[in-house]
């Protein structure tokens, strides 16, 4: 078929309550139409994910909020203006009209315009707004390529749309304009920088170990299944001397030591290139068998923030609130 029948293909799967995996510029999603339950709840059975972790509902134009929200603030405004379409996503309060489900029964509804030709397309030949988490069982890693979702969801999603590998590789930058200052859920695919330019300082959510107000701030979300480890220096390893050790390494490495394998996320040390091999490079070295993963540290700017956040999730480590920003 060809990419335009593909998409329309794909569009009448949402029209009819199926549940289709696409493409987006920051992660593969697995996508249903946000305004029929039935559908957004075999989603979660797909992928394993508790009825408590809400979806991020997908527009293909930024005037499609106005239907889904109370009120649009005008930070938020700015802020869609500034980076839609594209990695960042909105939580404003809801209209009515959207399914519980979807939201889990919060108040709220977080909305993203994704920039990725064939997660548009599709949003507007489906006719709805699309509900779409990425395309990965609950707490791994999200897939940047269809052979991810393949891998790991495979048949039990109707169709995957083939957009080859995501540009920007880690998840949307997620902000809440509940409060009187926006307040960052998640850091993503638009860094705290940019953000703060347009609107001035937000508030860093705090670290809630024990009641997580969004599960994607869960500690160990993002985990392969051989464990990480971030606070390693050569002395250390040598408990592990007999064990197969992979280095996940930010640049070019200089280290010495004998690593069973090596992955280097951007060997000129660019933080957009670094976060587009994160997620494909940590499935490399999981599928290695190995013992263990040792991580280096990515400088704490722009998109290196989204980075460690993931791979101290991944290495089941809570930050802390302070991490996130150097002041
Ligand atoms: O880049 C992305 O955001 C990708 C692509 C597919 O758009 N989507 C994605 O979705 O990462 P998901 O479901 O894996 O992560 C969405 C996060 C979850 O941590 C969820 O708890 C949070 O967004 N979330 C959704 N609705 C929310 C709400 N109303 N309030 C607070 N957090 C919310
Ligand atoms: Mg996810």
């Amino acid at each position: 078929m060809r990419d335009k029948e593909l998409i329309q293909h794909a569009a009448e799967i949402i029209r009819r309550g199926g549940i289709v995996a696409f493409p987006t510029e920051t992660v593969y999603g697995l996508g249903a139409d946000a305004f029929n339950p039935l559908a957004v709840a075999r989603i979660f059975e797909v992928k394993r994910r508790p009825y408590f972790d809400p979806l991020i509902v997908h527009v293909a134009h930024p005037a499609d909020v106005k239907k889904l929200v109370k009120e649009i603030p005008s930070n938020a405004q700015k802020l869609t203006e500034s980076f839609w379409p594209g990695p960042l996503t909105v939580v404003l309060l809801k209209d009515e009209n959207i399914p519980d489900i979807v939201t889990a029964g919060l108040p709220t509804v977080a909305i993203r315009m994704p920039n990725h030709p064939i997660a548009l397309s599709l949003i507007k030949e489906s006719k709805c707004p699309i509900a779409a988490p990425s395309a990965n069982p609950f707490g791994y890693l999200s897939p940047t390529t269809a052979e991810h979702v393949r891998d790991q969801l495979g048949d039990q999603v109707d169709l995957i749309l083939d957009g080859g590998p995501c540009p920007v590789g880690i998840e949307s930058t997620i902000l809440s304009f509940l409060e009187e200052k926006p307040r960052l859920l998640r850091p993503g695919g638009v860094s705290l920088e940019e953000i703060e330019s347009v609107i001035g300082k937000v508030e860093i959510n705090p670290n809630e170990l024990e009641k997580p107000s969004a599960p994607g701030m869960l500690p160990r979300h993002y985990a392969p299944r051989t464990p990480i480890v971030l606070d390693w220096d050569e002395k250390n390893l040598d408990i592990y001397k007999n064990k197969k050790i992979g280095l996940l390494a930010f640049q070019e490495t200089k280290n010495h030591l004998k690593f069973h394998s090596l992955e280097v996320l951007s060997k000129k040390g660019d933080l957009r290139e670094a976060a587009a091999n994160l997620f494909a490079a940590i499935r490399r070295l999981d599928a290695l068998d190995l013992d263990l993963i040792v991580a280096e540290p990515i400088p704490e700017i722009g998109l290196g923030r989204a980075i460690m956040d993931r791979l101290r999730r991944a290495s089941g480590k809570q930050f802390a609130d302070s991490s996130l920003r150097s002041e």
